[in-house]
């Protein structure tokens, strides 16, 4: 499954691997274990990826929609760990069209991390988003909770200061 992935990912996809193979054994490959397992997996790991996820159901025989729905019924259960900030850009087809790549491409390079990342500072954490009901005014993004429309790659630095801004603030 790993053999197509950058050398990289492929590593921590088999470190990953390894880790999880130590927790079923110590708490058995059983579906009854599930829960137990995944706290696991948050203890040693501060969170639980939709890779990680993918694997425990790998291992119990059990569908990753099932996992999954464990993971978010349980609100303490946190999937990926995510900055104070997240910045969510849409890429659906009018954004994209309006220039969401240039801002994605601004929004990364201000902040020092691709998509799906979260800055060292714990500060910051960029994901994609699908549309989020701005088609009117692309390219959109959602900054916490404010709705952003016509967001140009210049204005980038601008929205992260305003975010940046509210941490001094509270
Ligand atoms: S397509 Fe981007 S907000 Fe709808």
């Amino acid at each position: 499954m790993l053999q197509n992935l950058p050398t990289n990912v492929a590593e921590e996809g088999a470190e990953l691997s390894s880790a999880i193979d130590a927790v079923v054994a110590r708490h058995g490959a059983k579906r009854s274990a599930l829960l137990p397992i995944l706290q696991d997996i948050l203890a040693e790991r501060g969170e639980i990826s939709y890779l990680a996820m993918q694997m425990v159901a790998d291992r119990l025989g059990a569908a990753p929609s099932e996992v999954q729905g464990v993971v978010t019924f349980y609100s303490f259960l946190e999937v990926e760990t995510r900055g104070r900030h997240v910045i969510r850009l849409c890429r659906t087809l009018s954004c994209m069209m309006a220039g969401t790549r240039d801002v994605g491409a601004a929004l990364e390079a201000e902040l020092g991390i691709p998509f799906g990342g979260t800055t060292a500072d714990g500060m910051f954490t960029l994901e994609w988003a699908n549309c989020i009901g701005m088609c009117c005014t692309p390219p959109a993004l959602l900054a916490d909770a404010e709705a952003l429309g016509e967001v140009t790659p210049a204005q980038v630095g601008e929205v992260i200061g305003a975010l940046r801004a509210a941490n001094v603030r509270e």
